[in-house]
């Protein structure tokens, strides 16, 4: 007997006519009262990837894995998905996919791609079934992904960096490359697109503005010529998309700057030859406020060896009435998880972002779907949670004390909620593609603390 086959047969006559309407509620019914029986008549519906996994895949999976992006298979279609069914399964359970490591109740991200209770069974039930592949006119249409080189469009001004190489030798390899042109004039601009080629190997590229008055250092730049502090403008992810500026912001590329990209190629095996671009898209229209953040850094970790849940918890105080935006999180090798807690100035308490599980392999920006308005003087609690333990598989060494810095093997804690404030500039700035034409004026002094993402 086969469950399936009647389900699909009640799609089909649903579509063709209306009449049999009731028949179907009716069918319907009793479908549903057979499901909750299902497990005592081992006669659940049957799971195919035409109806079930394939519109799970397109909504939650595909944006990075297909042919191009950064997974290294595709699962566009039931032939390239059917081998993975096992794997898919397993990846699931133990939540290392999606990456998306956040808690929160539905619809409080943008960019949500969790899996609900119900897509996660449906994916255990179809690699269990040995991955059925069902009726094809079931198939949902495919979804028309843009892969073009530049998903904003033309950028107005590019930057190229210089060709790079990492050796094919399965380590992990970190270089910054800088632009090679230089800003020719002080560029106001709404969005950056960080255009590669190697999305495979390219684990992240965190871009900063140098400043070339600064000499180039023998040996090339590293990030201890960089103050990252200062002029960080954005880190560009796998499978990330950078978001335009909401009108009325944009950020300032001074003249004469060059942009430096910090680059982590993941352990490779095959030559990859990448020649990173950085595309410039100009800001046009008044401008009346600046993206800040409120960050905290731990400088002085100390985690005992073994220890599995170090934790640590720094405040910082919101200087004025802000809209939060998003949200960030670095640690490195030890890091387990992190909480943001809000104490509003009327004494109440809010925790707003809850980073279940931290991967080194996938720091990403976590945005809100809506912002979030807070008071001046609300003091944001940061807290960090690590695992020296031998029980975490990343651990290089759980026998060791660990500290801050900057290796790898080192710890660090870094902390970032980005916001807008809630007043605007009294007088807005006038920029015509990407440049000031209202003189001189108070925002000029804010390129440090400006930031695109
Ligand atoms: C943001 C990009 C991205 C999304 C979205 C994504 N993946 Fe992945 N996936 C990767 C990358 C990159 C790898 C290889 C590196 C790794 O495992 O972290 C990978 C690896 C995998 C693997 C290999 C085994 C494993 O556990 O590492 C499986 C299976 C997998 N993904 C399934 C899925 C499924 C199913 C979804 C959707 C529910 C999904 N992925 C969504 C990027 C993504």
């Amino acid at each position: 007997m086969s469950c399936g086959a009647a389900e699909s047969a009640d799609g089909a006559r649903l579509k063709r006519s209306d009449t049999l309407y009731r028949i179907v509620v009716m069918r319907t019914a009793v479908r549903r009262l057979a499901a909750l029986a299902a497990p005592l008549l081992a006669c659940a519906p049957e799971v195919t990837f035409t109806k079930d996994i394939a519109p799970i895949l397109q909504a939650k999976c595909q944006s990075c894995h297909r042919p191009g992006q950064i997974a290294p298979m595709s699962l566009l279609t039931y032939q390239e998905a059917r081998p993975y069914a096992h794997a898919i399964r397993m990846s699931v359970a133990i939540g290392n996919m999606p990456p998306f490591y956040a808690a929160g109740p539905p619809g409080y991200f943008k960019d949500d791609i969790r899996l609900t209770e119900k897509e996660k069974q449906l994916l255990a039930d179809w690699a269990n079934a040995d991955a059925p592949e069902g009726d094809p006119a079931l198939l949902p249409a495919p979804i028309a992904w843009d892969d073009s080189e530049w998903p904003l469009g033309e950028p107005d001004l590019v930057l190229h960096f210089p060709r790079h190489s990492p050796r094919p030798n399965y380590k992990d390899q970190y270089v910054t490359l800088v632009s090679d042109q230089a800003l020719a004039e002080d560029t106001w601009v709404r969005a950056l697109h960080l255009k590669t080629q190697s999305k495979q190997v390219i684990h992240h590229s965190t871009l900063f503005l140098w400043d070339p008055a600064t000499e180039m250092p023998e040996g090339g730049m590293s990030l201890e010529h960089i103050n990252p502090k200062e002029n960080p403008l954005f880190t560009w992810f796998p499978g990330f998309l950078a978001d335009p500026l909401p009108p009325g912001q944009a950020i300032l590329l001074p003249k004469g700057w060059r942009v430096a990209g910090r680059t982590h190629f993941a352990p490779t095996r095959t030559r990859v030859s990448e020649e990173m671009a950085l595309g410039i898209y100009h800001a046009d229209g008044p401008i009346d406020s600046v993206q800040k953040n409120i960050a905290v850094f731990i400088g002085d970790l100390r985690i005992p060896p073994g220890k599995s849940d170090y934790t640590r918890t720094e405040r910082m105080e919101f200087p004025e009435d802000a809209q939060l935006s998003h949200f960030r999180v670095h640690m490195h090798l030890r890091g387990k998880s992190a909480k943001f807690i809000l104490n509003y100035p009327d004494g109440s308490k809010r925790e707003i972002f809850d980073l279940l599980r931290y991967r080194f392999a996938w720091q990403r920006y976590y945005y809100l779907a809506e912002p979030l308005t807070v008071p001046k003087g609300t003091v944001a609690e940061f807290v960090g949670v690590w695992d020296n333990s031998a029980a975490n598989p990343q651990n290089p060494d759980p026998t060791m004390w660990c500290f801050t810095g900057r290796r790898t093997i080192d710890e660090m804690f870094g902390a970032t909620i980005f916001y807008t404030p809630l007043a605007k500039l009294a007088i807005p700035l006038r920029i015509e593609k990407g440049r000031r034409v209202d003189g001189s004026g108070p925002m000029g002094q804010e390129r440090g603390s400006s930031q695109l993402l």
